[in-house]
């Protein structure tokens, strides 16, 4: 069974500050997005990576991916995204040839995810899960809160038990049928693939997470990135 990889990299990185699209900022030198193709790549299994890019930026990013060294027996695609995640993922689901049965979709902007978890991702798919998730246990508490107004206080209504919520992270895997049968399906806002799927009644299952696989969302985290890769050269 092939595996090919999507990743979405066509966010603006609002929250990140000003400046390029977060998956061309550098991290150590290179960019997010190349750490992020070559997570991917470094999965023997993967055999095909489509990068979705900034709608005005396709060109930029196929020659980003010719000047890095890549893994050959890996191919590569790009096409540009769309106006949300979601609508950047059905674009890279659509360019997808046939014969790659499972299909990851890992955010541009989880840059340093280890091999083992996309391997784990992957291996959990072949066992017959329609969908994957790596996930990681809270530290914080998380409360539920009642909207309010601009200057007012926001009620607490609810603390679920936090032993059974999971941060979840991406690469996700899916069969792919399910996953293109939940794109053309659920039309709400997601923020997660799985969670489409769990719209049709499928099974969602996971995997440990990654500590390393967090997301590059803001300014602090890229601190945090640099001081992973720093760690990783010595
Ligand atoms: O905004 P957020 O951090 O949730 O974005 C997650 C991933 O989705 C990022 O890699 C971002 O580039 C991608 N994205 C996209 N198209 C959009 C918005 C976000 O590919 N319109």
């Amino acid at each position: 069974v092939r595996t090919a990889a999507v990743i979405p990299a066509a966010g603006r990185g609002v929250r990140l500050g000003p400046g390029a699209p977060k998956a061309l900022r550098a991290l150590g030198g290179t960019p997010m997005l190349i750490h992020a193709v070559r997570a991917m790549a470094d999965s023997r299994a993967v055999s095909l990576v489509v990068v979705v890019a900034p709608p005005d930026g396709a060109a930029e990013v196929k020659s980003l991916l010719e000047s890095h060294a890549l893994p050959d027996r890996t191919d590569f695609l790009v096409v540009p995204g769309g106006e949300s995640r979601q609508e950047s993922v059905k674009l890279g689901l659509d360019a997808l040839p046939p014969g790659y049965d499972i299909v990851l979709v890992h955010d541009a902007a989880r840059p340093l995810v280890p091999v083992d978890t996309v391997d784990a991702v992957i291996e959990a798919v072949r066992d017959g899960a329609p969908a994957v998730v790596p996930a990681l246990p809270l530290a914080d508490t998380v409360k539920q809160v009642a909207p309010a107004g601009p200057d007012e206080p926001e009620p607490v209504v609810a603390t679920p038990d936090r032993s059974l919520l999971r941060a979840v992270q991406t690469p996700q895997g899916f069969d792919r049928a399910a996953l293109v049968r939940a794109h053309e399906t659920v039309k709400d806002d997601v923020t997660d693939d799985a969670s489409m799927v769990e719209q049709l009644g499928l099974t969602v299952v996971t995997v440990p997470g990654h500590e390393e696989a967090f997301k590059v969302t803001r300014p602090l985290d890229l601190v945090l990135a640099e001081a992973v890769l720093a760690r990783r050269r010595l």
